[in-house]
């Protein structure tokens, strides 16, 4: 049986990638030390070490194990966070994912990476969207800075040591169990609104796009890029793919689409725009699809629908509970 880690599977999208290697046969290990994610998160089935990954113990399981994979997504990954306390997102982005690889290059060598990047926050605002792989990085945030700050270490890492890594530049994930923080945190924060028959909020005129793309597609994404032949490893951008859904969806329509989920109507209100908000931003995602035979297949009706359904049923429950015993 293959060993994969999967660092940041008691978050999101972790315990979602931590299903698929298990549904996949794999023997998993969880490595997460639940700052934001959730130990009822990490999958029957999977073992859970609850480390951080700037730990010394963190890089002695690494050693012992010497996974055939690495799935790398856990990390600070609140972009106003990463503003307030740029220290703390290097220390836990950059330094944590250091250890790891080192652990790697030590005594793991086999072991390929797959490292989780960003696609919404890593190209800035100077590209005309949908944004290629190869355009100029020109991140703006100490979040984006960290992600391609180590993305660049992947690269010297395979040209230097010969590590096998794929880099995998998200859109705006979203879907059952996602975090209000994160980069598709608006549908998280609209869905628990229309559940509280609450006005949603919008920044400026509501007609911002990005990526919005399914946990299902970005898991389906994340296992072929640990398993099949990938490029040839030479530069920044050569091991590195978008992943989303080459559609930019603007945020009054994610608004009315969340509605019709929950078959009603909330008022919007609109608050000033955000200083410094990205106006487009949306992927290229053509070389997923043509090396690794990757394609997005859950629609944005469909997957905000699923979505909505789930922190349905989850408010459902929550409210069932006496007072102060919500977890
Ligand atoms: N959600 C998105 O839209 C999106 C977009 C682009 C990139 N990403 C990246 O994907 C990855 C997963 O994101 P997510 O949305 O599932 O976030 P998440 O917060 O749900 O998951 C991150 C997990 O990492 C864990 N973690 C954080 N710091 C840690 C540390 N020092 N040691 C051990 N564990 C730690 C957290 O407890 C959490 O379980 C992140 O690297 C994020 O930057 C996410």
């Amino acid at each position: 049986m293959k060993t994969a880690v999967i660092t940041g599977g008691a978050g999101f999208i972790g315990s979602h990638v931590a299903e698929r290697f298990l549904a996949e046969g794999w023997d998993v290990h969880v490595l997460d030390n639940l700052i934001t994610g959730k130990r009822g998160n990490v999958p029957p089935g999977a073992v859970f070490h609850q480390l951080d990954i700037r730990d010394g113990l963190a890089a002695d399981l690494i050693a012992g194990l010497q996974p055939a994979v690495l799935v790398h997504l856990a990390a600070q990954m609140d972009v106003r966070k990463s503003v307030a306390e740029p220290v703390f997102d290097a220390d836990t982005n950059i330094v944590g994912s250091l250890n790891l690889f080192e652990a790697v290059r030590n005594d793991s060598p086999k072991t390929r990476i797959v490292f989780s990047s960003t696609g919404g926050a890593i190209y800035g605002d100077q590209t005309t969207p949908p944004n290629v792989e190869t355009f100029a990085k020109n991140p703006e945030s100490p979040y984006a800075v960290s992600k391609l700050a180590v993305e660049n270490y992947l690269a010297y890492y395979g040209r230097v040591h010969g590590l096998e890594s794929a880099v995998l530049r998200f859109g705006n994930v979203y879907g059952p169990r996602q975090d209000p923080h994160g980069e598709a945190g608006v549908v998280a924060i609209f869905c628990g609104r229309i559940l509280d028959k609450q006005p949603l909020t919008v920044f400026g005129d509501g007609m911002q796009t990005r990526d919005y793309v399914y946990v299902s597609d970005v898991v389906d994404m994340t296992y072929r890029a640990a398993t099949r032949t990938l490029p040839p490893a030479q530069l920044l951008d050569s091991r590195a793919f978008n992943v989303g859904t080459g559609i930019a969806t603007d945020v009054m329509r994610l608004a009315t689409v969340l509605m019709e989920a929950g078959k009603t109507t909330i008022p919007i209100t609109h608050a000033p725009e955000r200083p410094g908000e990205q106006r487009t931003s949306f992927l290229d995602v053509k070389k997923a699809m043509n090396y690794l035979e990757w394609k997005p297949v859950v629609s944005l009706e469909d997957g905000l629908t699923r979505s909505f359904e789930w922190f349905a049923a989850r408010h459902r429950a929550d409210s069932k509970q006496p007072a102060g015993g919500k977890a």
